[in-house]
């Protein structure tokens, strides 16, 4: 079993082109989602358009700025740009969309293959994970091999082996990892649509179960236009002047 991974697209419809452009020749079977299709960017039906048509077996759950643009939250922990983007959403998306949006699971989500799928922890879709001593209270929440999540934008992979030994490490362009079968794992794929590691080219992973590897990718896409996108919305600029350097 081979899956995309793709997590916090953020409503960028050029950076999810470049990203099927590139697994067009690959094989997978499932396409997994970790939240945050929509948010930031000002092209949600466009991206939420792809994502429903998506072929293979689809795992999608939702993220805090889905929530928001759905109708089911506010937004008041949101910062002024975000929720401004959130609420313009919820005034642009097409029904379909919006119903789409509103009936997305709620993470954790566990796969037949025993992935369990998040957005920001298993128990709290808002929770920011950075560090060694965060992914261990997260390695905690579940008996899990192995976690998969988004939210902070950064792709990095966490592993424990079985005497409880924890490193983490930031992923840095790209890669494959091979996975130990007696260790657990949490993985961050990295984000589609508004990457924050001062790299601005679009994150995503590959996971094989059978070969136990996660391989991570980067492309670049159009970043001009979708930030005239975003400036000819009407959205703050700071969403767009943000992917140009990726933070
Ligand atoms: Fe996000």
């Amino acid at each position: 079993m081979r899956a995309l991974v793709v997590s916090d697209l953020h409503s960028n419809i050029e950076a999810l082109r470049a990203v099927m452009n590139r697994v067009r020749r690959k094989k997978y079977e499932q396409v997994i989602c970790l939240g945050d299709f929509v948010g930031y960017g000002a092209q949600p039906n466009q991206v939420l358009d792809v994502m429903r048509r998506m072929h293979g077996t689809k795992l999608y759950i939702r993220g805090n700025h889905d929530r928001v643009a759905a109708g089911m939250d506010s937004g008041e922990g949101f910062n002024h740009a975000a929720k401004f983007a959130a609420l313009w959403t919820r005034d642009h998306l097409s029904a379909p969309n919006r119903h789409f949006l509103q009936r997305l699971a709620l993470g954790p989500v566990e796969s037949k293959t025993g992935l369990v799928l998040c957005h920001g922890s298993p128990n709290d879709e808002d929770e920011y994970v950075f560090n060694e001593s965060h992914a261990r209270v997260v390695f905690d929440m579940t008996t899990a091999p192995i976690i998969l999540y988004g939210h902070t934008h950064l792709p990095v992979i966490f592993a424990m082996d079985r005497h409880g030994r924890l490193r983490g490490a930031s992923v840095r362009g790209e890669t494959t990892v091979r996975l130990d079968r007696e260790h657990r794992y949490l993985i961050n794929p990295g984000s589609v649509g508004q990457p924050r590691d001062r790299n601005p080219q679009s994150s995503f992973a590959m996971f094989d179960a059978k070969k136990m590897t996660v391989q991570f990718f980067r492309v670049t896409y159009d970043v001009a236009r979708t930030q005239t996108a975003i400036l000819k919305a009407g959205l703050p600029p700071i969403l767009a002047h943000r992917l140009a350097h990726g933070t």
